[in-house]
């Protein structure tokens, strides 16, 4: 439930902060990416550097950038947009107060405001603190505004006291976080997503074929990116050199004419992602057997493909979106626009072979997602990119 989803971790100043690391390590062991906010306090029992170095991520204390030059003035907007799901653990009755009333005095409960997702609270305090009539009635009102519980546990507290207070263990939240994610809708819900992965084969003889090194690292991940979001996938592949996700019906093709008339059975399917390398040409003859070498000139009969994402820019149906990808050695986004134009594509994601670290075989990649008006670029592996763009294009 948690693969593949962006979770941010607030963090308040209690003694629990400290196990808020280990909740990290598990959302991360889930498969999610994770982002922390601290409050000020928070910053008493725990160093930001640690969670800095097990999210991989700067971690947000105040509202305004540490680095007065950074242009991320309305970052507390721009996380509440990103997160798929904000965890509070452990949440103090400070921050519960604050929340409850939207006083918005730092990042963590600037961002609670700003958050679209869903909240999970988890309140964590003595137990005396935790039974008082402010906090009993500040619990109800944020469940009253749709945020989420997670009651604490009774037992041993900090305080020496026996009582209802203690963070509940980390697989009880998880399982909660989990929960909660499963029962969100996501934008692609109810929508047939066909993905082409992985690369074609023209055969020549039963030995011998024209082909790429297309591993189909970048169409399995965006397979699993539109599963994530709810769609309903169907994926075409050619050879794949990467695991099939589970839950996504596969669809196995060798040649180009065999990929094209899958496709074509799908042709009406909500949203069409052309991840696969195609091949252009193909023998003009396929030898039955295989082909002796023979003296003087050899050569090789070739003809054209079907393009499949120009067919299926001509038989677009009312409302799908067709999205192409682009692999150039030049002039990336000149030819890739080209392509969005004359394929009648709504999107491109174009990617240049000139990239360090990007492209074939690669598990990152660098990549422009490239609409009629629009350029935005995006770094970052297959599958963070995959997750984030088609956010972009749908959320
Ligand atoms: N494509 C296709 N059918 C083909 C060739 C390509 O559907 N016969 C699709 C690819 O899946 C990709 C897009 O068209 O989504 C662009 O593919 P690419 O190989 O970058 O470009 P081509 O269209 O083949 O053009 P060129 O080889 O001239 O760069």
């Amino acid at each position: 439930m948690l693969s593949g989803k962006r979770i941010i971790l607030g963090v308040t100043g209690g003694i629990a902060a400290y196990k808020a690391a280990f909740l990290l390590r598990e959302f991360q062991k889930a498969g999610a990416e994770v982002r922390v906010t601290m409050t000020p306090s928070a910053t008493r029992f725990v160093g930001l550097e640690t969670f800095a170095s097990l999210s991989g991520h700067e971690v947000a204390v105040d509202i305004f950038p540490e680095n007065p030059g950074s242009s991320d003035w309305t970052r507390h907007i721009n996380w509440g947009e990103w997160a798929d799901l904000f965890v509070i653990a452990p949440c103090t009755a400070n921050t519960l107060a604050k929340i409850t009333t939207g006083i918005s005095d730092n990042m963590l409960s600037s961002t609670v405001l700003a958050a679209r997702c869903p909240v999970l609270i988890c309140p964590t305090m003595d137990g005396e603190m935790y039974e008082s009539p402010a906090v009993s009635r500040n619990l109800k009102k944020v469940q009253e505004f749709g945020y989420y519980i997670l009651e604490p546990e009774t037992g041993y507290l900090a305080s020496g006291l026996e009582g209802k207070g203690r963070l509940p263990e980390i697989g009880d939240i998880l399982e909660k976080a989990s929960e909660i994610i499963g029962s969100v809708k996501g934008p692609l819900e109810g929508k047939k997503v066909i993905v082409t992965a992985g690369p074609t084969r023209e055969h020549i003889d039963p030995v011998r074929f024209i082909s790429n090194p297309s591993s189909g690292k970048m169409g399995v991940a965006m397979a699993e990116a539109a599963q994530g979001l709810g769609a309903d996938v169907i994926l075409i592949h050619g050879p794949l050199f990467v695991s099939k996700p589970e839950g996504i019906h596969p669809i196995s093709i060798t040649s180009t004419a065999e990929l094209f008339e899958a496709v074509k059975e799908y042709k009406d399917a909500d949203v069409i992602i052309m991840a696969a390398a195609v091949s252009d040409f193909t023998p003009t003859e396929i030898h039955p057997q295989k082909v002796k070498k023979t003296e003087g000139e050899n050569s090789i009969g070739l003809k054209r493909t079907q393009d499949i994402l120009a067919w299926l820019g001509d038989h677009k149906k009312e409302g799908q979106v067709l999205i192409g990808f682009a692999m150039e050695t030049e002039n990336l986004i000149e030819n890739a626009i080209s392509k969005l134009k004359k394929k009648n594509a709504d999107w491109i994601i174009a990617n240049s072979l000139n990239n360090k670290d990007a492209g074939f075989e690669f598990d990152s990649n660098t990549v422009h997602l490239l609409g009629i008006d629009s350029n935005q670029k995006f770094k970052g592996t297959k599958k963070e990119i995959s997750i984030e763009i088609l956010n972009t294009i749908f959320r």
